[in-house]
């Protein structure tokens, strides 16, 4: 049965974990996959998930199946921090919202839904993106291209490309975007250029999917947001996927959701009816644990309140380690403009490294990062940092 299946190539991401983690170097450092290291390198429990689940554990109750959306208290919340809590669209019930498995869970149930609404809709995502987005959406059976995104020469965002392609994109086109700390390369677009493109988007009549995993770490809650509002006022319909692995250093609780933004409220029961199809087809129903602590952190004031203080901390951190960095590699002998590494936002650093030198990275000093040139400056502490300036030092000379 088996005789002809293939070797398939490691994760490009979650790969370079398993081979961190068979590095007998001593003085490796991971900066592969995108999580949060605290300053003593070690992953967060951050104080507000500590708390609700103690308040948990003194009241344990039985766990039956969740309905097949999740925990309404859940989704409740989860609206409340993508639209706001006094939204227009949310009282009028426009929007489906459904717990997931993670916010690559929210993302596959969205593509899962396109798939059957508009099977041959092509699907375009940036150039670069997130690895998986290709991956995910070629998976749920659409072809995918890519939009011009970044600009390697000027250190930034191709703007008057992606606006080219979107423009000359046919209707009902897929479009994938970062709502906010994109995802590898850390540039954002201005609140001005998002207006264009919601625009264009909506001239082209193009279907647009807000990938928001990284709420929080950019610039604070409602700044990282606020695209979503200014598509909420373009009228259109969307989707958006959102993650709480980072935001509430939940990574193995798989806490996410997806958010589909509708006309009325009939089309909303109806596409959540459908939502529901996708997920009992696939997994049943989602967990509870993690929904739960999240659920309860965002409804209950003082806790609300503590992560979005945690939240804010690891933010400022990684942006003192941007600076950091930045002064460890000129200190190291590094001549060039570093100047964007503090300008990208969230917790990459698009480095302009190739591939070979990413691997040499990791191969000859045990810096793990990955091949796109992708490092994740979330991981670095004041100890690591002397041996990955070196590292970078060294191979990039
Ligand atoms: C990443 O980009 O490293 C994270 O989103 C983790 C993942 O699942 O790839």
């Amino acid at each position: 049965l088996f005789a002809a299946v293939e070797m398939a190539p490691r994760d490009p991401i979650l790969g370079l974990n398993e081979q961190f983690n068979a590095d007998t170097n001593p003085g490796k450092v991971n900066l592969g996959v995108g999580v949060y290291y605290d300053e003593n390198g070690k992953l967060p429990l951050l104080k507000c998930v500590a708390q609700a689940e103690a308040a948990l554990q003194a009241d344990p109750k039985a766990r039956g199946y969740l309905p097949i959306d999740g925990i309404a208290a859940y989704d409740k919340a989860v609206q409340g921090l993508v639209f706001g809590a006094d939204s227009a669209i949310l009282a009028a019930k426009r929007v489906a919202t459904v717990q997931a498995i993670g916010g690559t869970g929210g993302l596959k149930i969205g593509a899962d839904f396109l798939k059957r609404l508009n099977p041959n809709a092509l699907v375009l995502i940036s150039d670069p993106s997130w690895e998986n987005h290709r991956a995910l959406f070629t998976n749920a059976g659409f072809k995918v291209d890519a939009y011009p995104y970044y600009d390697a020469a000027k250190r930034g965002i191709n703007f008057d490309g992606m606006l080219t392609a979107l423009n000359a994109a046919q209707a009902g086109t897929i479009v994938v975007l970062h709502a906010c700390c994109h995802n590898p390369t850390g540039y954002d677009l201005t609140p001005a250029q998002w207006d264009q493109i919601v625009a264009t988007v909506k001239a082209r009549g193009l279907v647009p999917f807000l990938d928001m995993a990284y709420q929080g770490f950019g610039e604070g809650i409602a700044q990282d947001g606020a695209v979503i509002q200014q598509f909420v006022a373009s009228g259109l319909d969307f989707f958006v996927s959102t993650s709480f692995s980072k935001s509430f250093s939940l990574y193995g609780e798989r806490v996410g959701g997806l958010s589909v933004v509708c006309a009325t409220a009939e089309e909303t029961a109806k596409v959540l009816s459908q939502l529901k199809i996708v997920i009992r087809t696939n997994y049943s129903n989602p967990p509870t644990h993690g929904a739960q602590v999240v659920a309860n952190v965002l409804s209950t004031p003082a806790l609300r309140a503590l992560w979005e203080e945690e939240l804010a901390g690891m933010r400022l951190r990684i942006r003192a380690m941007r600076v950091a960095l930045v002064e460890a590699l000129q200190k190291a002998g590094v001549t060039q403009d570093l100047s964007f590494v503090t300008r990208q936002k969230g917790m990459f650093s698009y480095s302009g490294l190739s591939a070979e030198q990413m691997q040499r990275l990791r191969s000859e000093f045990g810096v793990y990062g990955v091949d796109s040139g992708r490092i994740c400056v979330a991981a670095l502490n004041e100890k690591n940092l002397p041996v990955v300036a070196a590292a970078m030092a060294a191979v990039m000379k």
